[in-house]
């Protein structure tokens, strides 16, 4: 049994991608936390902002983060705010390693106006300089992970490899 590996990071860093890639690599199972919870809830992560506000997102993603935080072996990537709790933080760290993927606010930008309407927190007319500003916000709660990767100007295969080699040399997998 290993520990798992918990992909934090604002919005459009690439937790997803780089957590199913992570995951085929190191032949484990994935769990991407806003699809699990699209899953369990019957609707899509705006539906719930819409139809039942943050609060219940938030609430089911503490659940989900108390549950998977009992694992081991799985690769997961969360949605931008899980961290900002620390009920979740100490869930994920349990038996876990945590791992902030960072971006450019402007690749973030770019990334997130090709999803549009998929954030709820991101308003239609937003600038890089919102983005900015709120990764400020909430650079305390990204600064508690294990170890940081940028993924700016890096190609998929490039931060992976980053990712498999900080933690193999730094033997953090044992748990
Ligand atoms: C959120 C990020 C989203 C999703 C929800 C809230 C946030 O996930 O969990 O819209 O507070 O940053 P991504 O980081 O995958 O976009």
């Amino acid at each position: 049994m290993a520990k798992n590996l918990v992909l934090i990071g604002f919005m459009g860093t690439g937790k997803s991608t780089v957590g199913i890639r992570l995951a085929q690599r190191m032949k484990r199972e994935f769990i991407d936390m806003d699809r699990k919870i699209e899953e369990i809830c019957g609707m899509s992560v705006a539906e719930i902002f819409k139809r039942y506000g943050e609060v219940r997102f938030r609430s089911e993603e503490s659940l989900l983060a108390a549950k998977l935080g009992e694992k081991q072996d799985l690769i997961i990537s969360t949605g931008g705010g899980a961290v900002l709790f620390a009920e979740n933080v100490a869930a994920l760290r349990k038996n876990g390693i945590l791992i902030c993927l960072d971006a450019d606010p402007a690749d973030i930008f770019s990334r997130v106006n090709r999803k549009k309407g998929s954030r709820p927190l991101l308003k239609k007319n937003m600038t890089v300089e919102d983005i900015d500003n709120l990764l400020k916000q909430r650079e305390p709660y990204y600064a508690l992970a294990d170890i940081r990767i940028s993924t700016s100007g890096k190609d998929l295969d490039r931060v992976v490899r980053e990712i498999m080699e900080v933690i193999q040399s730094k033997n953090l997998l044992a748990v």
